[in-house]
C-alpha cells in the first residue's frame, strides 16, 4: 500500500487544491455522495468490493483489491523506455505486418530511402495503424484496420521540406491512409498476411462511397463534382473502430478537418463559417497540403467538401466490391470509435466519443430493430442521436438531439452535431476517446484521455463551460480518467444512467496525495497516463491502451513508454500487460476467432521498430500469444 493510499485527503484539502471557487462546495458533496454509494454498480450484479469507484482516491484501499487477482492470468510487467515490445512471462509477440508491406504480389518494394512509389502505393498496408476488428468469413480470418494518418516526411523522403509538392505526392499520401481489409492466416511460422487474397482491399481517400441518413443529399453536402450530395469520395483520419452485430466494420473519421485548406477566400455563408470554426477547418490546414494540388480539398473551390467527412463509415469486409456507406444519422464530429450493442428490445445502440477538449459523448439508438439474418442495410440510417449529460448526484441522462431540443433541422443536427449537443446542454468532457461495452455486464466505459485546458474560465470551441465538473474533476488534467456508466434497467436504450469513475490515472510517486495521485487502483507498479484505446474481452477484462506523454520524467516519471494494461471491472485492479517501443502509441486491439491470438497495433514508433537497430521506425500490427496457446481473450 502506498503512502497515498493510507492518507485520506480531507475535503478541505481537496477544496484548497482544486476548487478555490464557490461551486466547489457542491463538488465536495458530490464526492461524498459518491463515496457513500461506492459499489453501487455492484448491487444487482454481485460485483466485488467496488473499491475502484468514483472518489476512491479518498478512501482507504479495500483489502479485497489486493487479494483478488484471479481474473488476471499474468503477472504485471515493469515500465520500459526501450525500442521494443515487452509482454509478461509466458507470452510472446511477433510482427504481423508493417506499414508498406505488400497486400498483393504486384505491390512495390518498401524502400526506406526513397519511400514507396506512388504507383502501387494503394497495394500495400497503410501507415499508422489504429482501430481494427477481426472477422471470420467462410472460415477465413480477416482483419479490417484503419491507417489514421501519414508522416509526410518519411513518405516523401526526397522532398526537401518533407511536404507534398505535387498532385503525385498528394496521391501517394492519400493511398497510405484509410482502411485495409486483409486476410491473415496462422501457419507453422505463426501469423502472416495472405498476399493476393480475394478479400484484400485498400480503401483510401479516393474510394467511392455513398451516404445515407438525414443529411444525405442535403444542400450542404452537394459539390460541383457530386451534385447529388450522396456520393462522396474517401474516408479520412480513420481513428478507432467498431463492429456491428451483423459482421460489418465501422471506421471512424476523426481529425478530418486538417486535410482541408484554402487557396483564397474562406466561405462566408453563415452556417458554413460557424461550422468551420467549431470543427477547426482553417485556411492553412494541418500540413498535408492536399488543397494546393487537389481542388477537392480546397475550400475556396469546394466549401461543402468538409461537410462530407467526420462520419461513421460502414464497410462490409466480406464483400470486397461493396461500396462503403457514410452514416450521417450517427452525427458528424471527430469520431473516435463506435461501440455497438443490441438493446433489450432489439434496437441497435452505438456509443461514440468526440475527441476534442470539452466536446461530448454520444449515443445513437436505431429506429428499427435488429433481427439475426434480417435485412440490416438500413438499420444505421434512421434513429435518434443523444448527447450525455452527467449530473453531480452520479446519475446522468442522454439528451435527445431533435429539432425540438436544438432548434435545428434533422439534417443540420447530423452535419453540425456539436452545435446541436451544445444547444441541448451536454456535459463537456476531457476528450472522449474509445468507448467499450462490457459483454459480461450492462455497463460501458469511456477513456477521457486528458485535458490540459480544463479549468476556470476555459471553454470548448463552442464556448461551453469547461471548468471542472463531476466526471472531469481535475483542472489541467494531464493524466486522464475512465468514466463508467450503467444504463437504467440494464437497458442500453434507456435515457438514464448511473455513473462513476473506474480510474483516475495519476502519479502517486510524484504527488503523495490529492487528485493528481490518481485513484487507489493506481500505484507505483502500474503507472500510466492518457488512456485512449479500449476493448473489453469476452471474460470482461478491460484492455486499456495509452497515447500519452512517454518522457518518463517529472509528472510522468515511472510511466515509461506507452502501453497496454488490463483492468478488472469488479475490483478495479489494473495491471500492465505490454509496453510499446519508444515514441509509439499502442492502439487497436482485436482477437482471432479462436481467441488464442491478440492483434495489437503499434502506431508512430520513434525508435527503430520492429526491425531493430538502424532500421526505419515503422508502424506495425503485432500478434501476442500465450506460449501454451491458451485463450487470451
Ligand atoms: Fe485518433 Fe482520438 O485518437
Ligand atoms: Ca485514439
Ligand atoms: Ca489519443
Ligand atoms: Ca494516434
Amino acid at each position: 500500500m502506498t503512502d497515498r493510499q493510507q492518507t485520506r485527503l480531507s475535503a478541505d484539502d481537496w477544496d484548497e487544491l482544486n476548487f478555490p471557487r464557490p461551486e466547489v462546495q457542491e463538488f465536495d458533496r458530490v464526492v461524498e455522495r459518491a463515496i457513500s454509494r461506492r459499489g453501487f454498480l455492484g448491487g444487482a450484479l454481485a460485483f466485488g468490493s467496488g473499491a475502484a469507484v468514483m472518489g476512491s482516491a479518498f478512501l482507504k484501499a479495500s483489502p479485497a483489491l489486493a487479494q483478488q487477482a484471479a481474473r488476471f492470468p499474468f503477472e504485471q510487467i515493469a515500465a520500459q523506455t526501450d525500442a521494443t515490445i515487452h509482454v509478461p512471462e509466458g507470452y510472446s509477440w511477433k510482427t504481423l505486418v508493417r506499414w508498406g508491406d505488400p497486400l498483393f504480389s504486384d505491390a512495390p518494394e518498401f524502400d526506406a530511402a526513397k519511400g514507396i512509389p506512388t504507383e502501387g502505393s494503394d497495394r500495400v498496408f497503410g501507415e499508422n495503424t489504429d482501430g481494427m476488428e477481426a472477422f471470420e468469413v467462410e472460415g477465413r480470418q480477416l482483419l479490417a484496420v484503419n491507417s489514421e494518418y501519414v508522416n509526410t516526411d518519411i513518405n516523401l523522403p526526397e522532398n526537401a521540406d518533407g511536404l507534398a509538392a505535387s498532385a503525385d505526392d498528394v496521391l501517394r499520401l492519400q493511398n497510405f491512409q484509410g482502411v485495409t481489409v486483409m486476410e491473415v492466416a496462422e501457419g507453422d511460422d505463426g501469423w502472416a498476411v495472405v498476399v493476393d487474397s480475394p478479400y484484400n482491399r485498400r480503401i483510401t481517400h479516393l474510394t467511392q462511397m455513398t451516404m445515407d441518413g438525414p443529411a444525405a443529399g442535403h444542400e450542404l453536402l452537394r459539390t460541383e463534382a457530386d451534385q447529388t450530395g450522396m456520393a462522396p469520395l474517401g474516408t479520412f483520419n480513420n481513428c478507432g473502430s467498431g463492429r456491428t452485430p451483423w459482421g460489418t466494420y465501422l471506421t471512424c473519421e476523426e481529425n478530418f478537418n486538417g486535410y482541408f485548406g484554402a487557396s483564397g477566400e474562406m466561405p462566408t455563408d453563415e452556417k458554413t463559417a460557424a461550422g468551420y470554426d467549431r470543427y477547426g477547418i482553417s485556411a492553412e490546414g494541418s500540413g498535408y497540403e492536399y488543397h494546393k494540388y487537389d481542388a477537392r480539398f480546397d475550400v475556396t473551390a469546394n466549401p461543402n467538401e468538409p461537410h462530407r467527412a467526420g462520419y461513421i463509415v460502414e464497410i462490409d469486409p466480406a464483400a470486397p466490391e461493396s461500396t462503403p456507406v457514410k452514416h450521417t444519422a450517427l452525427g458528424r464530429f471527430k469520431h473516435e470509435n463506435a461501440a455497438a450493442v443490441v438493446a433489450k428490445d432489439g434496437k441497435v445502440v452505438v456509443y461514440m466519443g468526440d475527441d476534442e477538449r470539452g466536446e461530448f459523448m454520444y449515443k445513437w439508438v436505431s429506429r428499427d430493430t435488429y433481427e439475426e439474418g434480417g435485412d440490416t442495410s438500413s438499420l444505421l440510417s434512421e434513429g435518434t442521436l443523444f448527447a450525455a449529460k452527467f449530473n453531480d448526484d452520479m446519475t446522468g441522462e442522454w439528451l435527445a438531439l431533435t429539432p425540438e431540443t436544438t432548434g435545428m433541422e434533422a439534417a443540420e443536427i447530423a452535419i453540425f452535431t456539436r452545435m446541436a449537443a451544445s444547444a441541448a446542454g451536454a456535459t463537456t468532457m476531457d476528450r472522449p476517446e474509445w468507448i467499450a461495452v462490457n459483454p459480461t455486464a450492462p455497463e460501458a466505459y469511456c477513456c477521457l484521455t486528458n485535458n490540459s485546458k480544463r479549468g476556470a474560465d476555459a471553454t470548448n470551441a463552442g464556448g461551453d463551460d469547461m471548468s471542472t465538473n463531476a466526471p472531469n474533476p481535475r483542472e489541467t488534467n494531464e493524466y486522464g480518467q475512465i468514466v463508467r456508466w450503467r444504463p437504467v434497467d440494464q437497458d442500453h436504450a434507456a435515457d438514464g444512467f448511473e455513473w462513476d469513475l473506474y480510474v483516475m490515472a495519476g502519479n502517486p510517486t510524484v504527488h503523495k496525495d490529492g487528485p493528481y495521485a490518481g485513484t487507489d487502483n493506481i500505484n507505483a507498479g502500474n503507472l500510466f497516463n492518457s488512456p485512449d484505446g479500449m476493448q473489453i474481452d469476452s471474460t470482461g477484462l478491460i484492455w486499456i491502451q495509452t497515447d500519452g506523454d512517454d518522457s518518463n520524467e517529472g509528472e510522468f516519471a515511472g510511466m515509461g513508454n506507452n502501453q497496454m494494461l488490463a483492468g478488472d471491472p469488479e475490483t478495479g485492479e489494473i495491471r500492465r500487460f505490454l509496453t510499446g517501443p519508444k515514441g509509439s502509441e499502442v492502439t487497436g486491439l482485436t482477437w482471432s476467432s479462436d481467441k488464442r491470438t491478440m492483434f495489437v497495433g503499434i502506431q508512430h514508433p520513434a525508435a527503430p521498430f520492429p526491425d531493430g537497430e538502424g532500421s526505419l521506425p515503422r508502424s506495425a500490427i503485432v500478434v501476442v500469444k500465450r506460449d501454451d496457446n491458451a485463450l487470451v481473450g
